[in-house]
This record gives C-alpha cells, sequence and structure tokens, in this order.
C-alpha cells in the first residue's frame, strides 16, 4: 500500500510499505478515507521527537471503514464507517477504568523509554514514535487498530467524512481541555493557540457555557476562522495588549481558565524567542514553553492553567514561583479520546459542533509532503491538510 512516511527531519516521501494485517484477535484493519495533519507530527518532522525511525509511517487522525476483523472484536463489523482515537487502549487496566485511556498501562509497547524519561510510561499513539508504542499511522491506505472495540467508534449517517475525522483527536482533546478547567456556567476562558486543537478547546468552552472565550495567536487568518464558527473574541499578542484585554474583561482578575493550544515550538517575544530557540536548537532544553509562562502569568489566582499541547521533557524559565503564589491548579494530558468521541460525535450530529472548515487543504496522500509544508509553514490559510489515501 501507499504511506506517508517519516524519513528523517524535515524529510517526508510517499512510498510504498506492506499492508498491515491482523496482528491479534482484538484488532481491525481500516480503509482509510481522509486522515489529517496535527500540530503533533509538527514535532516529529522537526526532530524534537528523537524516538523516529527512517520508513516509520505517521499520522494518526482518521476515519475510515473497517475491512477486517480480528475474532475477538464485538462491537464492529466490516462495512463500519469508524472514526478512531489517535490514543491507543486496552479498556481493560486500572486506568482505562478510570477513562484516563491516554494513560493505559497495555497500549505501549515501549514503555521503558518513556520510564525512563517521565517516571512511567503513557499509553500507545498510532504513527508516533516508538516512544509511544511504535504503530505504523494513519496517513496510509489502510491501518491496524488494535483494541477496536476500544478505540473505533461507527460514525452516525448524519456526520459526514469531513467533520467526523476530527473526532479522533483534535477536538476531543479541545473538549478534554475545557473539561480539565471545569469550564461551565459563568467561566471566563483564555486559549492560547487557534490551531485546530485551541479552536476545538474555544468551541468546547462555548458548548459548556462559558461566559466568555478568549482566543490569542498571531495569525490574522485563523483568528478569522475561529471567530466566525465560535461565539467568542480574538486578541492577536503581536498587536493587541492581552494582559489589558483580559483584565478588562474580568473585572481586572483574568480569566479563570487559560488553555494553552500551542505546544513546544511556541514563539514567545524576542529576547525570550532568542534564548527559547538556541536552547531547543541545541538541545539545552527540550521544549520551548512561552505559551505557558503566558497562560500562568495572565490566569487569575485560584484558577487553572490547562496544557494540551504537547511537551517532551525539560523546560527552562518555567514560572514556578507565580504558580505556587498565585494558588493555580496546573493540569495536562493527552487526550482520553474514547472517553470523549461518543459525546462528540452526538454533538456533531445535531449540528453543535461543526469542525469540516479546519480541514482547509484536501489533497491525495501522494501530494502528503507538499501539505505538510504548507501546515509547518501556515501558507495559503492552511489550518490543516487533509489527506485522499483513495484518490
Ligand atoms: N494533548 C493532546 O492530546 C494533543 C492532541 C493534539 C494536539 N496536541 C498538541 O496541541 C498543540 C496544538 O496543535 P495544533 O494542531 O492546533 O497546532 P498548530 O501548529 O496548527 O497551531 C499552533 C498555533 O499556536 C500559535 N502560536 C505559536 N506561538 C504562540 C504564542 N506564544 N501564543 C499564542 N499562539 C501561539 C501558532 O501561530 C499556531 O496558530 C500541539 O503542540 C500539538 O502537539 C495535543
Ligand atoms: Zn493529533
Ligand atoms: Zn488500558
Amino acid at each position: 500500500m501507499r504511506a506517508l512516511q517519516w524519513i528523517g527531519v524535515n524529510h517526508l516521501e510517499v512510498g510504498t510499505v506492506p499492508d498491515p494485517v491482523i496482528e491479534h484477535p482484538q484488532d481491525a484493519i481500516v480503509r482509510v478515507h481522509r486522515t489529517v495533519t496535527c500540530g503533533s507530527d509538527l514535532h516529529l518532522l522537526a526532530g524534537y521527537i528523537p524516538f523516529m525511525r527512517s520508513g516509520d509511517v505517521i499520522g494518526h487522525e482518521f476515519v475510515g471503514e473497517i475491512v477486517e476483523l480480528g475474532g475477538e472484536v464485538r462491537r464492529h463489523a466490516v462495512g463500519d464507517r469508524v472514526v478512531v482515537s489517535s490514543f491507543v487502549a486496552c479498556g481493560r487496566c486500572w486506568y482505562c477504568a478510570h477513562e484516563l485511556y491516554s494513560l493505559c498501562d497495555n497500549a505501549n509497547r515501549n514503555p521503558a523509554i518513556t520510564e525512563n524519561l517521565w517516571g512511567a510510561a503513557p499509553g500507545g499513539c498510532l504513527g508516533y514514535s516508538h516512544a509511544m508504542g511504535g504503530y505504523a499511522g494513519s496517513h496510509a491506505q489502510y491501518v491496524r487498530v488494535p483494541f477496536a472495540d476500544v478505540g473505533a467508534f461507527r460514525v452516525p449517517d448524519e456526520v459526514d467524512d469531513a467533520r467526523a475525522l476530527f473526532a479522533s483527536d483534535s477536538a476531543a482533546t479541545g473538549w478534554m481541555g475545557a473539561q480539565l478547567g471545569e469550564v461551565g456556567p459563568g467561566t471566563t476562558v483564555a486559549v492560547w493557540g487557534a490551531g485546530a486543537v485551541g479552536q476545538m478547546a474555544a468551541a468546547a468552552a462555548d458548548l459548556r457555557g462559558a461566559e466568555h472565550v478568549v482566543v490569542i495567536d498571531r495569525i490574522d487568518d485563523r483568528l478569522d476562522m475561529v471567530r466566525t464558527h465560535v461565539r467568542c473574541e480574538t486578541l492577536n499578542d503581536r498587536r493587541d495588549d492581552v494582559g489589558a484585554a483580559l483584565l478588562e474583561l474580568t473585572a481586572g482578575r483574568g480569566p479563570d481558565v487559560c488553555i494553552e493550544a500551542v505546544g513546544m515550538e511556541a514563539s514567545g517575544g524576542p529576547v525570550e524567542n532568542v534564548v527559547d530557540r538556541v536552547k531547543h536548537q541545541l538541545r539545552l532544553q527540550t521544549d520551548r514553553p512561552a505559551a505557558v509562562r503566558r497562560a500562568i502569568y495572565h490566569c487569575r489566582k485560584g484558577g487553572t492553567v490547562v496544557v494540551l499541547g504537547v511537551f517532551a521533557a525539560l523546560t527552562d524559565a518555567f514560572p514556578l514561583g507565580a504558580l505556587m503564589n498565585k494558588g493555580l491548579t496546573l493540569r495536562g494530558a493527552q487526550m482520553h479520546g474514547p472517553r470523549y468521541i461518543p459525546h462528540l460525535l452526538d454533538l456533531m450530529a445535531r449540528g453543535d459542533l461543526v469542525t469540516e472548515h479546519l480541514g482547509t487543504h484536501v489533497m491525495p496522500l501522494e501530494e502528503g509532503p507538499e501539505g505538510y509544508a504548507m501546515f509547518k509553514h501556515k501558507r495559503d490559510g492552511c489550518v490543516r491538510a487533509v489527506f485522499l489515501p483513495e484518490s
């Protein structure tokens, strides 16, 4: 089959790889209808997650059709149209029983890597390096889905592929951000980052009844897009005084919940940017946390900061003093897909959650490397590039 492969840092190619096969009775093989780029893939592309091997198939957000099932899959039949959680979970361990699916104890086939780095291994993620289980990804004609009864969900007829696609990961991540922040009626939420994840966090905050939602980025197309689809205000931090605007909105207190949806390649202010980038490139720190710093700084006393952006390990200039003295709660996680996907599909079927506009550029899988270049450099208004392996 054809698949988009990571060859080396900033080097992707479409090549021919063996078709996946059922390896375990709880597996399904899915023919991919649509698969989409994610900000997380940019961290792999740039080499900031150093557990890739040349030839690995990337991609973890997709919708498709089941073409083959292992003997123990009960909830699915061949022909089902499904959206699949990017994170793989067994459904049976202590973490899965507590709906902390991305922390599954059985889904990461290489736990030693992250046990050494972090003290314990999270679960696995499709197409997301050997540190996350070494699974082949979804930028391919077919993908093997382990624990299919847990991670794959039938898409209701009312929801087309273009909308369902985002339930895999970005919509679920955004929803988790609002849930970890306990966003509800009366809450003021600020979201850093207007990529698909930040836009979905803003949509989730609005759907959960937040009083004000403010999205902060420096790309006007993205801010215009989120304002078109979500009841929110936006700030361009290159132009606007973000601190003053947030205080104005909250009687001088600051947002109750600050959601960071930018990740380890954040841009900072001029001096911060130089220091962080040099250290990042020399591997003196593994992460550039500019947006986390902002979220902590602007959050109201006693508020909650939620880190949705992906970070690898160590960071400098972390504002621990602000965190401690302002009594903040800091939360974060890889998304617990199976906990949120059924609800998101209901919201999508009712038309309450719209996502298809995020897939700004739709192209054949063969154009994957160009799609990634456009997405990485945010060219031509690209928010996400969607690949069609069947065309
Ligand atoms: N927790 C999870 O399970 C999960 C799931 C999916 C993605 N992610 C992570 O979420 C992050 C965002 O993903 P995405 O697909 O939306 O990425 P993206 O690259 O499309 O968007 C990131 C946005 O952040 C903006 N940005 C950069 N520096 C900023 C700053 N200092 N302040 C405000 N905005 C800034 C960029 O302009 C860009 O619009 C990534 O780190 C990704 O790895 C996490
Ligand atoms: Zn993703
Ligand atoms: Zn589990």
